[in-house]
């Protein structure tokens, strides 16, 4: 029988903190790649070690500059594939591009084409966490292996005792469902419409939180308007603290500054917000989650 290797772990340049937080849980050490940018914008990739007939892993989140490390992505799995890899898994905690799950007016189903450009990349396993939706893994003909964060998120959220758990959004009503069950609490629904990409709405809201602790769910915090406008209806409808789960904060804008959440937990999908520095976010790392599964494949 040929000797079994342990896999390669390479990284894209999205999350390096990310990256060396896994090695050192899978201890391994950080596959040597040169990555630059050239001048117009173009990347170029040298692999420095070799490859050949190994299994490896790369890490990347398609998130902050989702179209820069898409493609970066695509060239170190190119890179990998021409230098005889025998499997690439990429480990993408998180999917970028997978919120645009559906035909919209005559727009494309981005995710996709997201999930056509990696399997012909040469992608022969995806890892990821908390997909927007668990159907985006049928666009895929390869495995997808889709963890999820809420066990991570409960452990810093069971210190907050009694709570109703509150989904700012219809889509994510399993997902609150769920964190509902582990906590042994009821739940509630805010009725939100979306006017545009920056704005939203938050009519309703179907459930009962007088006089109790609410805890918003979600799994992607972008521009926040979402988490804010909920956390309005909740505190008029006379909630008492309000605290928010989200799997990946993406927080790009600083809606969250003016709504009414006391504290809120993230996870590390993403890199942290620089532009967001609340006392109110505490970030759980998916490190050991990602290591885990990677070992196991
Ligand atoms: C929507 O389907 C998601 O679950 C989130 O509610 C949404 O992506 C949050 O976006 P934003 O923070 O920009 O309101």
């Amino acid at each position: 029988m040929p000797e079994k290797k342990s896999p390669l772990f390479f990284a894209g340049t999205s999350h390096p903190e990310l990256a060396g937080q896994i090695a050192k849980e899978m201890k391994l050490a950080l596959g040597k790649i040169e990555i630059e940018k050239f001048p117009d914008g173009e990347i170029g990739v040298q692999l420095l070690e070799n490859v050949q007939g190994r299994d490896v892993v790369v890490l990347q989140t398609i998130a902050r500059h989702p179209n820069h490390y898409l493609m970066e992505l695509l060239l170190i799995a190119d890179a990998l594939r021409r230098a005889s890899a025998r499997r690439i898994i990429a480990a993408i905690p998180y999917l970028g591009y997978a919120r645009q799950d559906r035909k919209e007016g005559n727009g494309p189903i981005a995710a996709k084409v997201v999930a056509s450009a990696l399997e012909r990349g040469g992608i022969d396993h995806l890892l990821t966490v908390d997909l927007h939706a668990e159907q985006i893994q049928g666009f895929f003909g390869i495995p997808v292996e889709n963890l999820y964060a809420r066990p991570l998120l409960l452990k810093r959220v069971a210190d907050v005792g009694d709570v109703v758990v509150v989904t700012p959004d219809l889509g994510r009503v399993k997902l609150a469902r769920a964190f509902a069950e582990d906590l042994k609490a009821d739940f509630a629904v805010v009725d939100k419409r979306r006017v545009s990409a920056k704005q939203v709405e938050a009519r309703a809201l179907v459930g009962d939180v007088r006089g109790k602790d609410v805890l918003l769910v979600d799994d992607i915090c972008s521009t926040g308007e979402t988490l804010k406008m909920a956390s309005l209806v909740c505190q008029k409808a006379g909630a008492k603290r309000i605290f928010a789960a989200v799997t990946h904060g993406l927080m790009m804008g600083s809606a969250l500054e003016s709504g009414a959440i006391d504290k809120m937990w993230i996870t590390n999908t993403a890199p942290s917000p620089s532009a967001v520095k609340k006392p109110i976010l505490e970030t759980v790392s998916v490190a050991p989650l990602l290591a885990q599964a990677i070992l196991a494949i």
